[in-house]
């Protein structure tokens, strides 16, 4: 999808569809609606009249061949209430749009923002909200009928005055959403045709293009490093595991500047292990690999972005299998941080994995670290699937995370960590076991152990079980995988470069 600004009046806008948006209180029509009201005639007074458009959020009306417009339709999407508008439902308008004009085969649409909505954050939001809304997780389908593909948007409301914020939102916003279509891309993928040793391959061929350093350390250097945790992990299974490492590092790196660190979990099918899954819902294991996908979506991302501080992606990746070889309840793991680990619940395996990412990730000189994994179906419980977990051991790096996730329009909320929790996971034979001995507050215990490796360094932690992976369509985008933390990681790495990270 190409995407441009126009500037051109809207009325003189020859596009398939021009698109904007209605709220609540626009009765009687406001804003840009009245001068396209006033172009068609009145044909919008007249239907706010009649109570056919009232504004209720996401309510289509599409006049065909609209009068006094160059355009051949005018789609007006309802945006609800404007005093709970802001960028994250601007984002999913644009979606909505995408998607409900590519099912009636349009080709070539505009969206026109409204007079509060023409700053560069919200040009930067309407296009990811289109790009993201183009995605679709029809790869593996064979009967896919072609021409339903808009080929051309553009975003209208801005003046040739603001045309040089209005491209570097639009910029900011393509890569950024490509980039999480990237991740998205990766979760959808089946896990016979994401192995380990695949998504490494893919990984580097990313990295290649976007001119990151690549380091895949594979099983044998694994060992060398004596990471006990992510080999446990990985010996009941076929396929060896990887370690990917992606390198950003800007033009300009002052000595002792700090190094934002991003863990990712990426366990492309998870059975369980020996503590084997029930079937139900298991194929959706593949997604198990989402936190990983994330970092290198956000790779891809600052790539292009180029923020002023290095950033490390460390990417701990295996199957979690119950082979001959498997580790079995009880066995006790040597981490590469020198702990030791009884491993009660083999379906515990992504804080193993994460325990040698993040003891790799500090010896790498990651000052500042943040990880995001699929880890608990505990975190379900808690949030849903609406809010990702956020656990931090620092409260500036951790409200600096939150404010970015405010900033890119994903929803998170801050969970406890406390040294009371600690308790839980003492084990009677080694340093820690990898769950909790009591029951309740599973992802905190999940966090808990964690922490046990970061040590000193500041850490923030995202469990995204319940983000990573949508079960149905929504009206602004398809559904699986999601492709979450990635803008709100960018965000953090951009604002962590310009800014430096605020340290205690
Ligand atoms: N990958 C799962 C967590 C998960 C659950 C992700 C649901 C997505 C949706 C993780 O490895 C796991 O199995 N965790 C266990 C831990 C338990 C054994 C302490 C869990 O949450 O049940
Ligand atoms: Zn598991
Ligand atoms: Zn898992």
């Amino acid at each position: 999808m190409e995407i441009t600004v126009d500037t051109r009046p809207l009325a003189k806008i020859d596009t398939d569809a021009l698109v904007t948006y209605a709220f609540e209180q626009d009765n009687p029509i406001d804003g840009p609606l009245s001068a396209l009201d006033g172009a068609t005639g009145g044909a919008l007074a007249k239907l706010a009249a009649s109570g056919e458009l009232t504004g209720k959020m996401l309510e289509i009306t599409l006049l065909h061949y609209p009068q006094g417009l160059a355009a051949q339709r005018l789609l007006i999407l309802g945006a609800g209430q404007k005093e709970k508008f802001g960028t994250p439902e601007l984002r999913r308008l644009a979606g909505a749009a995408v998607r409900t004009l590519k099912s009636r085969k349009v080709k070539r649409l505009t969206f026109v923002a409204r007079e509060n909505d023409r700053s560069a954050a919200a040009a930067q939001a309407i296009v990811e909200g289109l790009i993201l809304a183009d995605f679709d997780s029809d790869k593996y389908k064979t009967d896919k009928k072609p021409g339903n593909e808009i080929t051309t948007a553009a975003i209208a409301g801005w003046e040739d005055s603001s045309r040089a914020a209005a491209n570097h939102g639009l910029e900011r916003g393509r890569t950024i959403a490509e980039s999480q279509n990237f991740a998205r891309d990766l979760g959808n993928e089946p896990s016979n045709r994401l192995t380990p040793r695949m998504l490494a391959t893919r990984a580097e061929a990313m990295a290649r293009e976007a001119g990151l350093a690549v380091d895949i350390l594979d099983e044998k250097k694994i060992e060398e490093l004596k990471m006990g945790a992510l080999l446990s992990v990985a010996q009941g299974s076929v396929e060896p595991p990887r370690l990917i490492v992606l390198t950003y590092t800007p033009e300009k790196l002052k000595p002792g500047a700090p190094v934002l660190g991003l863990v990712g979990k990426a366990i492309t099918f998870d059975s369980g292990g020996i503590s084997i899954k029930p079937a139900n819902d298991m194929e959706k294991m593949k997604y198990d690999m989402c936190g990983g996908a994330a970092m290198l979506g956000v790779m891809r991302a600052i790539a292009q972005l180029r923020p002023a501080c290095k950033v490390i992606a460390v990417i701990p990746s295996s199957e979690n299998m119950p082979g001959g070889r498997a580790q079995k309840p009880g066995d006790v793991q040597i981490a590469m941080s020198g702990k030791s680990i009884e491993v009660i619940n083999t379906d515990a395996e992504g804080r193993l994995v994460l325990a040698d990412g993040i003891a790799y990730a500090k010896q790498l000189g990651c000052t500042h670290l943040v990880d995001a994994a699929t880890l608990t179906g505990a975190i379900v419980v808690a949030l849903g699937n609406i809010n990702a977990g956020v656990f931090g051991s620092d409260q500036a790096f951790t409200d600096q995370l939150l404010a970015s996730a405010k900033a890119a329009g994903e929803k998170m909320w801050l969970l406890p960590i406390d040294d009371d929790y600690r308790e839980m996971i003492k084990s009677g034979i080694a340093d820690i076991q990898n769950v909790s001995s009591v029951k309740g507050g599973g992802a905190i215990t999940a966090a808990m152990f964690l922490k046990e490796f970061t040590g000193d360094t500041p850490w923030v932690h995202l469990d995204i079980a319940g983000t990573a992976w949508q079960d149905d369509v929504k009206p602004w985008s398809a559904k699986g995988a999601t492709g979450v933390a990635v803008r709100t990681l960018v965000d953090l790495a951009m604002k962590f470069g310009s800014n430096g990270p605020s340290v205690k």
